[in-house]
């Protein structure tokens, strides 16, 4: 009997895939490559935990496809980059039209949307999807974002919403994302919401820690407690969890963890891109920046000891004094994670319209409510907001999270304040404050900007006696010209 997919990669994700597709009924042909320490992984694979279950194993690509029934599907779960084109130009001869390449990996959308291309000019579809939920999602639901050759959803649709995770309600965490490289754009964001996310939780800890003076189990139940709250997510779980657990001595392993944060690119490219959008992402590419830092240990050590007289001194004098309450550090976590939310969205709809492809946000939300990083009770209040007006502008001006951030800000703003006078780094809840204070003033000192700009460069300005879009230069020294630089803009 032919399988119903074939499986290309059996590392943890792809293996774990493999065993929840199986178990959902489908007969899965695998493949590995075999290289230099990679020997045997299939046979391995096919006699340990493939036993007795609906697995092929194969030993070459056109084995591989050859197992695989018509119109073929095969999945490649392997490193993004240069291995998925070299594995799409293995496939090709063994392929026929109205067969489906699926990249289950974290690749970058720009080579989807061109592997989409490519590949519909020979026949062939292609869907690139974003799969989240690590190791354990894979194997029993991760959260699924498929985007590409819309041809192909119809054909993958059973499968991929087979092995996704459900929703109390039966809904797959599984929906078409669009056209194009929009399935891997979206998993992108939601890498740099996750980005986000645990840098606001890291700040949050430093400030239970620093400023409170907790122990890691007293944090722990604190994070225990917020995570019955409306701060319910898995990464707020995890983290009580990490606060608890021991190392082999009976002492917390966290402790004895170095402070140089690992990155392997997706938040880098959140920001990268929103850049490219024109669009302010700040909190994300401030959780990107900090990583940044963290890893530059051997500067940061030097500069501790440099200023250390300076810092302690300060850092005493607050301690001394401190009003911080537990739950103005939950209040300020929460209203920036609520700017974090909105700029991602707004990533999202600005990358939409830039590339055509319709996302909707509330179904993005809601397929994140289960089986990803990121999953948490409150997406659920975003999907309600798009459901109620698909072309927010902008999630901050939902009544839910304005409400939110109302309650929060006063607290929010004591926290920050708190982190800046006591010398405790709050990258993403300081700028996501910065952001909103921005985002609501109505006159602010962009003029200064334009005036410089057309200054010293004739770059023209915009009167607010004029309607918009009618540009004026000064000769401001009386010794200028009259000839202009072009208004564009980036
Ligand atoms: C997921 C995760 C996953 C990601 C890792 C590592 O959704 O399951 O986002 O895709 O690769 O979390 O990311 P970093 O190494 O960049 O932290």
């Amino acid at each position: 009997m032919k399988a119903d997919i074939g499986l290309i990669g059996l590392a943890v994700m792809g293996e774990n895939l493999a065993l929840n597709m199986e178990n959902k009924g489908f007969t899965v042909a695998v493949y590995n490559r075999s290289v230099p320490g990679e020997e045997g992984v299939v046979d391995r694979f096919v006699s340990g935990r493939g036993k007795g279950k609906h697995f092929v194993g194969t030993h070459s690509i056109e084995q591989l496809v050859g197992s695989v029934k018509s119109p073929r599907i095969i999945m490649m779960m392997v490193k993004a980059g240069r291995p998925v084109d070299e594995l799409i130009t293995q496939l090709l001869p063994f392929l026929s039209p109205g067969d489906v390449i699926i990249d289950g990996g974290n690749s970058d959308f720009h080579d989807t949307e061109r592997r989409v291309k490519e590949l519909e000019e020979k026949g062939i579809y292609f869907v690139g999807t974003g799969i989240s939920g690590g190791e354990e999602g894979a194997l029993h639901g991760p959260s699924v974002m498929p985007g590409g050759s819309v041809k192909a959803w119809p054909l993958v649709k059973g499968i991929l919403q087979g092995i996704s995770a459900k929703l109390d309600d039966g809904s797959p965490c599984c929906e078409w994302i669009g056209a194009g490289g929009a399935g891997h754009f979206v998993k992108m964001v939601h890498n740099g919401i996750e980005y986000g996310d645990m840098q606001l939780i890291s700040e949050a800890y430093s400030l239970l820690k620093n400023r409170k003076g907790l122990d890691n189990d007293a944090m722990a139940v604190v994070f225990d407690e917020w995570n019955r709250g409306e701060l319910d997510s898995f990464l707020i779980e995890i983290t009580a969890n990490i606060l608890r657990f021991r190392d082999e001595d009976g002492k917390p392993l966290l402790d004895k963890i170095l402070d140089v944060a690992g990155q392997k690119g997706t938040g880098k490219w959140s920001a990268v891109t929103a850049m490219d959008r024109n669009d302010p992402l700040t909190l994300i590419t401030e959780a990107v920046y900090a990583r940044l830092l963290s890893a530059l240990y051997s500067e940061r050590t030097k500069a501790a000891s440099l200023y250390s007289g300076e810092l302690s001194v300060e850092r005493r004098k607050r301690i001394d004094n401190s009003q911080l309450s537990t739950d103005d550090v939950r209040q300020a976590l929460y209203a920036a994670k609520l700017v974090s939310y909105a700029q991602g969205f707004s990533l999202l709809r600005r990358a939409s319209e830039y590339y055509g492809w319709d996302l909707d946000f509330g179904t993005i939300a809601h397929i994140w409510r289960k089986g990803c990083i990121i999953r948490s009770a409150f997406l659920q209040k975003v999907t309600e907001a798009y459901r109620k007006d698909p072309d927010l502008e902008n999630l901050l001006f939902d009544d839910f999270f304005r409400s939110k951030i109302r309650a929060a800000l006063s607290s929010w703003r004591r926290i920050v304040a708190e982190g800046a006078l006591s010398g405790v780094a709050l990258p993403a809840m300081s700028s996501a404050l910065s952001y909103f204070d921005g985002l609501c003033t109505l006159h602010s000192a962009a003029n200064m900007i334009q005036a410089q700009r057309d200054y010293f460069g004739a770059h023209t300005y915009e009167r607010t006696d004029c309607e918009r879009g009618r540009f004026f230069h000064t000769d401001w020294t009386g010794e200028g010209g009259n000839t202009v630089s072009g208004t564009y803009s980036v």
